[in-house]
Order: C-alpha cells, then structure tokens, then sequence
C-alpha cells in the first residue's frame, strides 16, 4: 500500500488529521487495532472547547452536534455548602459544548468513509521502521496476512498506551511526569444531571463532578483511592458520595447506572513530540488529569497544527512548519497541563495536606469564583487558549 500519510489510531488525533489533509487534498490511511464497534462505543471525554466545536462545524462534522450537543456558558464550583456560578460568556464572550467523544468519534469516522477515506481496523502487529529516511513504512497485520503502508510521514496517533511513542529510541526524548495519588469512578447515569451547567465541588470527603450527556443522562466522577476497583465501588456507595459531596446545594436525583469505570490521574509530556518523519498527537505525546477536560481538546490542537504544516510541506515544498511542529504544539500543550495540574491540585483532598493546606484551598477557590480577574483567567482557559500555528 502506498499513501502520502500513514496515520495510527483512530481516535480523535488520527481521525481529524485525516480528514483535514483529506480537505486539502491530501491522502491518507488510518489503521486502528480496535474495531469499528469498540472505538464508538468507548465512553470517555465530553466537553469540546470553543474553538474545536468551530473546527467541527467549519470543517463539515459539526452538523449532529449543533443539533444534539450541550452549549455551556460557565461552571459551578461548589465549596463551603454553596454554589458558585462562573459565567464565561459574560467575561469571556465564549463557552464550550458537551457532546461525548464517541459521539465525534462517530461523525468523523461517517465523514472519512463518505469522503473515501480508508480506515483499517482490527489491525495486529503494528511496527514502525525508516521514521528517520525519507521513506518510512508502516508494518502490520490484517486479516491474516501481513501489510505494508510505504508513506511520506507518520502520524502517530495511537493515543498513551500506543507503540509510536515507544518506537522511537531511548535517549532521543525527554519525559516530563506526575503521578497524583487519586482517580475518578465515573458512572453514567440515567437521570437528570443536578445543574444545567457542569458542578466542580471541593469537599471534605473528595472532590466531585456533575456533567452530562443529555437532559436525561447524568456523567458523574467522585474522586477515590488511585488503586481502586470498580467492586469497591457498590451503586448506593457512589449515591452516598454524591448526595453528601453536592453539599445539600442541589437535589440529585438517582437513576440506573449504565456504566461505571475507574480513571487514573497522570500528568505526562514528552518532548520532542517528533522524531523524523514521525509525529506524535494527542495522547500519544501527552496526557493530563481530566479535570478541566484538555484530552480531546489538545488531540485537536496538535493535529491542526500538523495538518499545517504538512499542507505547506505538499503545496509549496517548505519545510519550516513540520520543523517548529513540536515547538509550536508544546507551548500551548504546557499551558493546557498547568491548567489540568491547577484544577486538579486545588480540587482534590490530598492524602498529606493538613488542615493550612485546606484552608488554603478553599481560599483559592475562593478567590477564582469572585475576584473579575481570577474569573477571567479561568474563564480563559477553560474554554480553550487559541490554537497557534
Ligand atoms: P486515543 O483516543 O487514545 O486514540 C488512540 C487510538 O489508537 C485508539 O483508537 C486506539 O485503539 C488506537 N491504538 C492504540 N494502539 C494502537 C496500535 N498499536 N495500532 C493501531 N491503533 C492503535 N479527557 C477529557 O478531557 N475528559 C475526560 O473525562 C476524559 N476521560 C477519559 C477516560 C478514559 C478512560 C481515558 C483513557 C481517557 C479520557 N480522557 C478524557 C482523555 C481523552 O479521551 C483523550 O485525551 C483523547 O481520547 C485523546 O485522543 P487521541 O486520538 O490522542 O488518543
Ligand atoms: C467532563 C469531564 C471532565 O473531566 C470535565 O472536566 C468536564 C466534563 C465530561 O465527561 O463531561
């Protein structure tokens, strides 16, 4: 197989790629080790920044979200027994959209196909070889028998537990990692959600979130033990948590709980996020605790700017934006993980704080749900920093 961009994975990094090269005029081809049922069904982020809903709509896959998607103006925190409304609209003139991911996941992959894309999934054996020549292939094996996909470059898009990352030499990047000593439970559940807008709540027994996926579909996370299993985690344990970490501010009605899983919370940056004609996106060069919703969000970012730069590389044989891609992708890559690292450390009950730690906490939230310009900050960031070419 030929194709001018190889792409592995095909979650929202390899997908949008493709299809931005695809409105240039570019080809591609996507394989996935997964199937086509797995990855629409994998239930995972649901909030999309200002700027990538645009990218969606102006980019022809934002029809059934502007239909069926969340439009969100601000967030709640909730600490101290009440509610504080942070309206980004009003200090910001943007807001963000819940939409589950495999909701885009699912638009994308109809797009690809309808355009003529080419995703092969329930690939095996995936290996990377000549990332460093001008010729790098892509090695696998699908429906029993062995591929090779010779190409111009690869995207690798395989999200953090991917073989593109650890395919390149050991020595050649530089790790930058966190761990936090708590997760998430996270249950999806058929009942209203408490709020119309999103609740961020610091409390003594945890951190907790109420999100959504519909008017009738609540998205709940409690903070727990990083090494917990979901068996620890009984339906009425989880109902308790969460009638007592919404402090009374809000009736939460109870419903059937269609899913329920475990996240943990890692912090993790490698640099550079190339190496030849090899390019890392999304997760696979980056991952951050989910608290502020960057994951998606980023995936997005990084493959805008490598569609770019590709584009220019095609178009006019320029080569200096795939040169400054990691450069241009890590600045604002930084800036979403000090977002993620803030929200995280001053929402969470950490094991070692004392009762100052706390006290301080709760001023900091303090502060960001009154002062004009810690809202501002927040409102600025949450929404999404501008995506820099
Ligand atoms: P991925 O979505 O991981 O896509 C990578 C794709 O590559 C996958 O389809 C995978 O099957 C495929 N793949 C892997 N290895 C290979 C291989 N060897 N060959 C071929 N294909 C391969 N973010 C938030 O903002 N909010 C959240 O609430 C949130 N919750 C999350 C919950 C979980 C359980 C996880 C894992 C992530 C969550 N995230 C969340 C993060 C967010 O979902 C990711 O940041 C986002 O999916 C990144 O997109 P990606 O395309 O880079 O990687
Ligand atoms: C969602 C998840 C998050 O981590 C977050 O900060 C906001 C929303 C969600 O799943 O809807």
């Amino acid at each position: 197989m030929r194709t001018q961009v190889g792409i592995v994975g095909a979650g929202p990094a390899g997908l949008m790629l493709s299809h931005l090269l695809h409105l240039e005029g570019i080809d591609s081809i996507i394989i996935e080790n997964r199937s086509r049922d797995y990855i629409e069904g994998r239930i995972r982020a649901g909030l999309i920044e200002q700027w990538a809903r645009d990218l969606l709509i102006d980019t022809g896959v934002g029809e059934r979200m502007q239909r069926e998607g969340l439009s969100h103006d601000g967030i709640h925190f909730c600490f101290d027994g009440a509610l504080h409304q942070i309206n980004f609209r009003e200090l910001v003139g943007k807001g963000v959209t819940i939409y589950g991911q495999q909701e885009v996941i699912k638009d994308l992959v109809a797009k690809r196909f309808a355009d003529g894309g080419q995703i092969l999934f329930e690939v095996d054996d995936v290996s990377l070889h000549d990332v460093t020549s001008a010729k790098p292939k892509i090695r696998f094996r699908h429906g029993g028998r062995n591929e090779e996909i010779d190409c111009d470059f690869i995207g690798g898009c395989d999200g953090f537990h991917g073989i593109s990352r650890p395919s390149i030499p050991s020595g050649v990047l530089s790790v930058y990692d966190r761990e936090y000593p708590f997760g998430w439970v996270g249950v999806l559940s058929q009942s209203p959600p408490p709020d119309k807008e999103l609740i961020y709540a610091y409390h003594e027994r945890g951190f907790a979130l109420y999100t959504m996926r519909s008017p009738v579909l609540a998205r709940l996370y409690l903070q727990c033990a990083p090494d917990d299993e979901v068996e620890a985690w009984p339906d009425e344990r989880i109902w308790r948590e969460l009638h007592a970490r919404i402090g009374g501010t809000r009736e939460l009605a109870e419903g059937t709980m269609l899913q329920k899983g475990i996240t943990a919370m890692r912090s993790f940056v490698v640099e550079p996020m190339q190496h030849g004609r090899l390019f890392l996106a999304g997760d696979s060069a980056h991952i951050q605790p989910p608290t502020g919703a960057k994951g998606m969000n980023l995936a997005f970012a990084d493959v805008v700017v490598l569609a770019r730069a590709m584009v220019q590389h095609y178009k006019s044989g320029r080569g200096d934006l795939l040169e400054r891609y990691s450069r241009t992708c890590l600045r604002r890559v930084w800036k979403a993980q000090r977002f993620s690292w803030w929200m995280t450390q001053m929402l969470h009950l950490h094991p070692t704080h004392n009762a100052f730690d706390r006290k301080c906490q709760l001023a900091e939230l303090d502060y960001f749900a009154s002062s004009e310009a810690g809202k501002r900050t927040l409102a600025e960031n949450y929404v999404g920093l501008p995506v820099e070419i």
